[in-house]
């Protein structure tokens, strides 16, 4: 087998850690550099996820690719990993016999030993167990690319809205220990990484036991991370309205690294919707929260995820999620069609509305969030933003790229210099996706 191994990653930003740690240990045992071209692997891996049925679907038209590749050049492994396998399991095999290794999202350290167990075995590989949580210490640490780096604090979910696939992909809750965290946080500031995102599908639900033995929660997660040196801006994502403690509140205002940007989904604007996802909150107390979140950072920038057309959505309902989105004003919203995913309790839910009408909703929802998103980015133009440099500009590789406190992505002109600094730049103009700017003189007033 060829020493590279290429990693194609779909679904969520834990996803995305996973496969990189994946790339970290499989150079640590099999000396495997990680490639861009799937052409030049000899271990081909695909990090899937299930999380709606258009995400499932691309499992297979991907592994179609892998087929070919496999088929012209024998050598070539590959293997199927993340969500989609973990659910699915044997019935990969089944459906594409090419296939040679099934992990899941909780037993990608266990890559290497199944991949010497086809290699040396020549037979198929299977392991999509919930291990009591045991990845996180049988990786090498990470390697570093570039000054923003994610870190998962925790893992699973034990919330179970009704629609969603992640308890059963992932598994439960669990809350990595608070000094492997920092330990990990200390490693990449070390290296280099100057912005921390920190993840998890419920991470405000984040409860780590210290070496003392006592459990500490997020708040005193960040209060430590920003007494790191070189950790500048942290963040940390997905949170959850019902587990978001006032000491969490509180940081907005008592940690000044934490940037001023929170993305916290709300899934609808009806009572009674919120009520059949098993959310656990009204929009009443979701509005509370914001409101206090907004009294402790008043620039606070919101976004959130919605789901549109979930069994039983009516008209009057659908206008409560117009409503709740006027009134919050989002800076940025993720919206989505209900896909019925199989195992959920909501797939079995009478569902009335025809796919049609969901789509109408759906766009004028987009609508509306696309003018606020932009309206949004106008209001910065003349600003001068603290942005941390994090490469070159996509488009242009003369010209430099940075990030925004609120999760804009701008260029602008500046020397490769600047590349993991936070400097100062000023606001030109706002396009759809990006903004432009240019280096601000006053570094000192912005940083
Ligand atoms: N843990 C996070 C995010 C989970 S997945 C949270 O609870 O907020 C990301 C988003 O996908 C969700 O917020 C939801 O809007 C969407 N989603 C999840 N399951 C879905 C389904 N079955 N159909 C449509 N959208 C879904
Ligand atoms: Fe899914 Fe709900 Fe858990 Fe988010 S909180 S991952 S939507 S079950
Ligand atoms: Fe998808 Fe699994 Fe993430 S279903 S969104 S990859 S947790």
């Amino acid at each position: 087998m060829r020493k590279t191994v290429f990693i194609r990653t779909f679904g969520c930003q834990m996803n995305d850690y996973d496969s990189r740690r994946i790339a970290d240990l499989l150079e640590a045992t099999h000396g495997l550099r990680r490639v861009e071209r799937p052409e030049e692997a000899g271990l081909l891996l695909l990090n899937t996820c299930s999380i709606r049925e258009k995400a499932q679907e691309k499992l297979f038209s991907e592994l179609g690719r892998f087929r070919e590749l496999q088929e012209a050049d024998k050598s070539v492994v590959s293997g199927v990993g993340g969500c989609v396998a973990s659910q699915e399991g044997e019935a990969i095999f089944a459906r594409a016999p090419y296939v040679n290794l099934v992990f899941g999202p909780q037993t990608l350290h266990r890559v290497p030993e199944l991949l010497q167990r086809t290699l040396t075995e020549r037979r198929q590989a299977i392991d999509i167990s919930f291990p009591e949580i045991e990845k996180f210490d049988r990786l090498p640490d990470p390697r570093v690319d570039g000054p923003a780096a994610f870190l998962s604090v925790m893992e699973g979910c034990s919330k179970y809205c009704s629609y969603c696939v992640v308890p059963y992909t992932r598994g439960e809750e669990y809350s990595r220990p608070f000094d492997d965290v920092l330990a990990e946080a200390v490693h990449l500031a070390r290296h280099g990484v100057r912005e921390l995102t920190l993840l998890g599908q419920n991470v405000n639900a984040y409860r780590g036991r210290t070496h003392t033995g006592r459990i500490a929660d997020l708040a005193a997660l960040l209060h430590y991370l920003a007494a790191i040196d070189g950790l500048e801006r942290l963040r940390f994502t997905t949170s959850h309205p019902v587990e978001f403690s006032p000491r969490l509140v509180d940081a907005y205002r008592t940690v000044p690294e934490l940037a001023g940007q929170l993305h916290l989904p709300v899934q609808s604007g009806s009572d009674r919707i919120l009520g059949a996802m098993k959310r656990g909150h009204t929009v009443a107390d979701y509005l509370q929260l914001v409101a206090a979140l907004r009294q402790a950072r008043p620039e606070l920038s919101l976004s959130t995820d919605l789901i549109v057309g979930f069994p039983g959505e009516t008209e009057q309902d659908f206008a409560a999620t117009l409503a709740l989105v006027e009134q919050v004003r989002f800076d940025n919203a993720f919206s989505f069609i209900f896909s019925a995913r199989p195992g959920t309790p909501a797939a079995d839910l009478p569902d009335p509305v025809p796919q049609a009408e969901k789509l109408q909703r759906l766009e004028r929802l987009q609508r509306r969030i696309r003018e606020f998103a932009d309206d949004y980015s106008r209001r910065m133009v003349g600003t001068t933003q603290r942005v941390l440099v994090t490469g070159n500009a996509r488009r242009n590789p003369r010209e430099l790229s940075g990030c925004t406190e609120n999760n804009r992505v701008i260029n602008f002109a500046g020397p490769l210099a600047l590349i993991g600094e936070f400097v100062a730049v000023e606001v030109t103009t706002a396009l759809a996706n990006t903004l432009r700017g240019r280096l601000s003189s006053q570094l000192e007033h912005a940083c």
